[in-house]
This record gives structure tokens, sequence and C-alpha cells, in this order.
């Protein structure tokens, strides 16, 4: 009997000694994840330790993928890069890692991630800036856990630790703090991320190429960020990399730049010249694959006046300028910019973006920050916002329907007051016209009673008929989570007292009975203006396709069934 006890109690002892002390500084975080795979970093406490990524579908990773075996070594600080390929794209997985035989418990060693859709899909991702780990509110974390995004893109600011130093061990203790805090790693354990980085968490406060630390900071984020691919891009950690028919575009605003000190000239540069022909190259390349969106994270603002020594794109106004002319003369009108670096929520929709000689770049910008840090204003002016604050992050909302175009919802957030700032916005493959007669209109607005109207004029200037394309979508809004949306829009257009059109169902006779060929001839209009498709055809959303004499005209905007609700009234100019 004491014998069996004994035996009991060693094999007790077995499993306890098997999983014993941790073998992880700080967690795991995944990333460079693509339809059908994607990589984990970690850190292991020794040397000559055997280990390799297990991923599956079950929580219990049970049955299993397996990585190929890596194993540990002091010149990488022990930290550890896992990719595991041949997964199903759309799929939930979770992963743990094997540590020389033994399939790891620990909660810092166990992820979560969801494959990208292959080729068409609609999707959620979470983005933000500015995260101070020894900050009293790190609630943001916790909500974007909440939220479940597809995917993190952090811009910036992962630490306020300004280590500026040829140690890789000074660079290795900010990643342990941060995948090792309470709150933070828990959310990058529980989605994927793709990390750009900002100054503190380069080489300090506004730090730049000339930093003693550059190529240790690089080569440590090389070593313990699950990166995508890195472009050969002049040493710098610029990455690019698609979500279904998005294209992600990252550049690193430091590791490249010149001195924002240094006089304006056309060889200061931000990007640093290799990295800005790979950058050009890349929105070629995303032009001529036709993605209908393009997002480029620029972890700094795009938005600010020129001036000498400003840590944002105003210090290096001469650059700007040929980026912006670059995005006009080669016709690429699809271009969004995620930015941190300011502790705000905001969005430009164009008006004040544009730095084009003459004009014909106006860029949509997306500011979501600060995660964990106190607010402030940086650049500016913007469209919406600038809303300084902690515990806020943006959330981007891509529909793709197919065709062309895309519709988009972009949302600033602050924890426990949700929705700050809220920009929708179409984003098309085709590039603009260049004798675009009208600027396109694009207003969320909401209908409050029966009598009430959204009303908006446009002029068509010249002296022949133009094609215009005039929209109020009401019931697909709610697919973009617009909770309010308007049921019955009742859209007229107006030249002077005189009613030009009038609709009530884009696809749809006044007695709402289907149009022969009505869907076919609007979808090709919508697809022509860059408008996203509506798809149900028995929907009540109003379109016009219409061709108009020069003049004044005016759109009137209703609630046909006299509930009120929002609307997206939009008028396109039909090349
Ligand atoms: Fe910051």
């Amino acid at each position: 009997m004491l014998f069996r006890v004994t035996l009991l109690w060693l094999a007790l002892c077995g499993v306890v000694l098997a999983q014993g002390t941790s073998p992880f500084i700080g967690g795991v975080w995944s990333g460079n994840v693509t339809p059908t795979s994607a990589t984990v970093a970690t850190r292991l406490t020794a040397t000559a330790l055997r280990a390799r990524l297990v991923v599956s579908v079950n929580p219990t990773l049970v049955p299993a993928t397996y990585s190929s075996f890596v194993t540990t070594s002091a010149t990488s600080g022990n930290a550890v890069k896992f990719t595991v390929q041949g997964l199903k794209p759309d799929t939930d997985y979770h992963y743990g890692v094997e540590v020389a035989g033994v399939v790891r418990s620990e909660a810092e060693s166990r992820g979560r991630f969801r494959t990208f859709p292959l080729g068409r899909g609609s999707f959620k991702i979470a983005f933000g800036s500015c995260g101070d780990y020894r900050h009293p509110e790190q609630s943001a974390f916790d909500a974007i856990l909440r939220e479940r995004p597809l995917l993190f893109i952090h811009m910036g600011d992962l630490h306020y630790s300004d280590t500026n130093s040829t140690n890789p061990d000074d660079y290795r203790a900010n990643y342990d703090q941060v995948l090792g805090h309470l709150n933070q790693g828990a959310m990058y354990r529980a989605m994927p991320v793709a990390y750009m980085w900002d100054d503190h968490d380069y080489c300090g406060n506004d730090a730049d190429s000339t930093a003693i630390g550059r190529d240790t900071a690089r080569s440590v984020y090389r070593e313990r960020v699950p990166h995508y691919p890195i472009g050969s891009a002049g040493g710098t950690i610029a990455q690019a990399f698609s979500i279904g028919r998005v294209r992600v575009i990252m550049t690193d605003l430091r590791s490249g730049s010149s001195p924002t000190a240094t006089r304006e000239s056309a060889s200061k540069s931000r990007l640093g010249t290799g990295q800005k022909a790979w950058f050009k190259q890349e929105l070629i390349n995303a032009r001529d694959s036709g993605f209908p969106l393009v997002l480029w994270v620029n972890p700094d603002p795009w938005i600010a006046p020129a001036e000498v020594g400003s840590d944002t794109w105003g210090g290096h106004a001469t650059e700007r300028v040929e980026i912006a002319n670059f995005i006009r003369d080669n016709r690429i009108s699809n271009v969004v910019m995620l930015s941190g670096d300011m502790h705000g929520l905001a969005f430009d929709d164009g008006t004040n973006s544009d730095y084009a000689t003459g004009g014909g770049a106006p860029l949509t910008v997306l500011h979501a920050a600060a995660l964990s840090s106190d607010g402030s204003v940086k650049g500016g002016p913007y469209s919406g916002g600038a809303l300084p604050g902690a515990k806020q992050y943006g959330v981007l909302e891509v529909y793709d329907n197919g065709g062309p175009s895309v519709a988009c919802r972009f949302l600033g957030i602050r924890v426990g007051e949700g929705p700050k700032l809220t920009h929708i916005f179409s984003s098309s493959a085709y590039a603009a016209s260049s004798d675009q007669a009208l600027v396109n209109i694009s207003t969320l607005a909401k209908v409050t009673s029966p009598e009430d109207a959204l009303v908006s004029g446009f002029v068509i200037s010249g002296s022949t008929n133009r094609n215009v394309l005039v929209r109020a979508v009401g019931p697909t809004l709610v697919s973009f989570g617009v909770g309010d949306a308007m049921k019955q829009p009742q859209l007229a257009v107006y030249r002077g007292e005189d009613l030009v059109a009038a609709n009530t169902g884009w696809a749809l006779d006044a007695d709402h009975r289907a149009v022969d060929g009505a869907a076919v001839r609007l979808t090709a209009a919508f697809d022509r203006a860059g408008a996203f498709r509506l798809i149900d055809e028995a929907s009540r959303d109003a379109a016009l396709s219409l061709s108009l004499s020069p003049g004044a005209y005016t759109v009137r905007v209703k609630s046909g069934d006299g509930s009120p609700g929002s609307t997206l009234l939009e008028v396109y100019d039909l090349p």
C-alpha cells in the first residue's frame, strides 16, 4: 500500500516537475497573419531550449498543427519566433508553446488569432498608439480585447522607456514589460498585432536616424516582434501586407529620418531615401493590383503647419509635398492614413490634408490615441476633433460587397463613453478623374420628424450636361452598425422649385416593383463613381443616376414613413 501511494505521489510530482517554473519572460504575441499562416514570438529564460508552436482550432490544442523547432540562443536573448503554415482562411485558432517536449500551460504562453479572409471579405480592425504601462488607466486594452478585432495595429509608443543604447538587453526589457503587463499582455495574447514604432519606443523623444541606439533598436525589433516581412527599405522596419482586398503599408518615420531641425531641402527626409523609394513602389503596386483601399500606417501627424523643428510632417514639409504630388500624379485616390502620436481622436475628410501643389491629394486621415497616456492635441486642423484624452482607440470597419469600392466606418472611441467620432466613407480602386466638375458630397445626418429634411446643394458649372449619381442610403447602413438608420429615405432632386427626379427604392419603381435592368445599370454607376455597392435590390435605399444641365440643384431627403433616422446623403460626379 505504502509502495502504491509513493508511486502515485511520484507520478503527481512528475506532472508538477514537467511544468515546473515558467520558462517564459514576458508573454507571447502573434502577427504576420495571412489567410493561411501566422507567426508567434516569445522569449525564454534559458539558452539551448528546444521549442515549437502548437496551433489548434480547439483551446485544448488537440488536434494540433506544429511549427518547426527553434532552439534558444544567447545571441538573440533567448527570443524565439515560430511560423506555422497550412492554416484555413477566416478561422479562429488557439496556440501554445511546447518547451523541451512539454506543452506549457502558463497563461503567458497561450494566445489566439484569426486567419485573414482569402480575397473579398468584410472585417473590423482596431488601432491606437501611446500606451504607457506605468499609467494608472489601462482600460483601453480591456476594451479592445472585448471588441475582438481581426487585427490590432499599434502605431507607436508601445512604451515610454526612451531607451537609446547599444545594449540589446535594454530594448528586450521594454518588450518584456509590455508583454508581461496584466492588461496589455492579455490583449496582445488575444489578437494578432501589426506594430510600427514611434519615437519613445524607438530611441526617445523626437528621435531620428542619428540616435546611437538605432541599429540595436532595429535588430531587437526583428527578434522580438512578430512582424510582416520587412521591406527592402533602407534598413528601416517598413512593412506591407494585405487583409482581404485592403493593402496596409506601414512606414517607419524614425529610424531613417533626418533631424527635424535640419533646414528644408529636397534631401531632407522623414522616410529616408531607401524607404521612400520602397513606399512609392508599394503605392504603385497597390494601385496596379486594384486594391479598393490602401491604409497608410503613418504614425505622426500629416496635417500641421510647415515649420522647421516640428516633430510632425510639418517638419518635413518639402517631402510631404513630394509625396502628395506623387499620389496625385499617379492617380491614386484611395489612400487612408492611420495616425497616432497626437494623444487624441480626430479625422479629416480631405478638407485640410491636401498638400499637393495646387491641390489634388485630399487624403482621409484617421487619428486614434492615447491608449494609456494623458491627452494632448498636435497638428490639425481636422474636420472632426481633435478630442484629446486617455483610454482612447480607433475602430475601422471595412465592408466589402465586391466591385471596385469598399465602404468604411471609422469610430473614435473613448472607454466608457463609446464612439466620440464617426466618419463613414467609401474608397475605390478607380482613380479620381482629373476634370471632376463638382466635389463629391457625403453627409451622414439624422432626420428627427416627418417635416424634417436633410438638404444639400451642388452646382453644375460649364456649358454641357454632366452625369451625376445621387444617393440617400438608409437600410444598408444597418450593416455598417448604424443603429438608427432611416428605414425609407425619400430622395428628391430640385432645380429651383422644380422637381427633377425622386426615388424611394434604388431598384424599385414608385409602386415598389422591381424595375427591369435598374439594379445592373445603377450598380455600374456605383462602380464608376467609386461608391460602395448596394446589395439588396428590394431595399429602400434611394439612388438616382441623372444627366443634368448646368445650374444650381438642391437635394432633399425626408423620412418616408415619418419615423426619425440617420441617412447618408451622397452626390458623385459620374466620370
Ligand atoms: Fe505618445
